[in-house]
């Protein structure tokens, strides 16, 4: 299986730049990976009709109604879109994302066959009073209840990590990435794809992609300048 590399715009970009964006990117994208890209959901049909796999950055869990300013899985998935995000931090944090309510997103998801990456991940306080692996284990245990595995993948973000230029060892990345495989294999008899997420860039990537353990890695702010991205995808392609 190829290693993926999930592309996560967040809410950058207006339009003209996005189709800027497309147009630099153009024939440049390798083949060698499952490269997936996010961009804000107003431009996936445009990433989706230039050939690209394409996941949204968010979804509700029903499939329809009076949810205003929503984008449901259904509409999701008869725009083409391959993939989604659930449990992203910044979606837990700014917008008080529970455990129940990611779970259901999930399955809203799934039940639409979209692929769902789901994100995981301890903040700093967490991790420096040695929560780690207990805030990540409960978030395993309440975001996956009663979900078939077989369409998941998670993306393991340190929340500290994210945006902030630092990033964990390549020997941290491992044991924490081993520990969720290990869980979910424990829980679910599933061999589950796991990535890392959080201050990627050009002068980590080789590394990171050199775990063994480590099927891929979710991008943010590297991804939003277009020559960057494909400067950095070359380091390892
Ligand atoms: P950064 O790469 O900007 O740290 O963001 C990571 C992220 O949140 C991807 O989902």
């Amino acid at each position: 299986m190829k290693k993926i590399i999930a592309l996560n715009l967040k809410m950058n970009l207006g339009y003209k730049e996005i189709l800027d964006y497309i147009k630099t990117i153009q024939n440049k994208v390798t083949d060698n990976y499952e490269v997936i890209f996010f961009p804000t959901s107003i431009y996936l049909d445009l990433f989706k009709k230039s050939g690209y796999l394409v996941g949204a950055q968010n979804v509700h869990f029903e499939n329809k109604g009076a949810y205003t300013g929503e984008i449901s899985p259904y509409q999701l998935k008869s725009l083409g879109v391959d993939y989604t995000l659930v449990g992203h931090s910044e979606r837990r944090l700014h917008f008080k994302e529970n455990d129940i309510l990611i779970n259901e997103k999930v399955k809203g998801a799934l039940k639409n066959q979209l692929k769902v990456i789901l994100c995981v991940g301890e903040t700093d306080e967490e991790r420096l009073s040695n929560k780690t692996y207990s805030v990540i284990e409960n978030q395993l245990k309440n975001n996956l209840q009663n979900i078939d595995l077989e369409d998941v993948t998670i993306a393991y973000e340190p929340v500290w990590a994210i945006g902030s230029g630092k990033t964990p060892t390549k020997d941290e990345i491992d044991e924490v990435v081993s520990f969720i495989k290990k869980k979910v294999k424990q829980e679910n008899a599933i061999d589950i794809r796991v990535l890392y997420g959080g201050s990627v860039n050009k002068e980590n990537i080789k590394d990171i992609m050199s775990i063994e353990s480590v099927d891929g890695v979710l991008v943010g702010s590297s991804s939003i300048d277009p020559n960057y991205l494909i400067s950095m995808i070359d380091i390892i392609d």
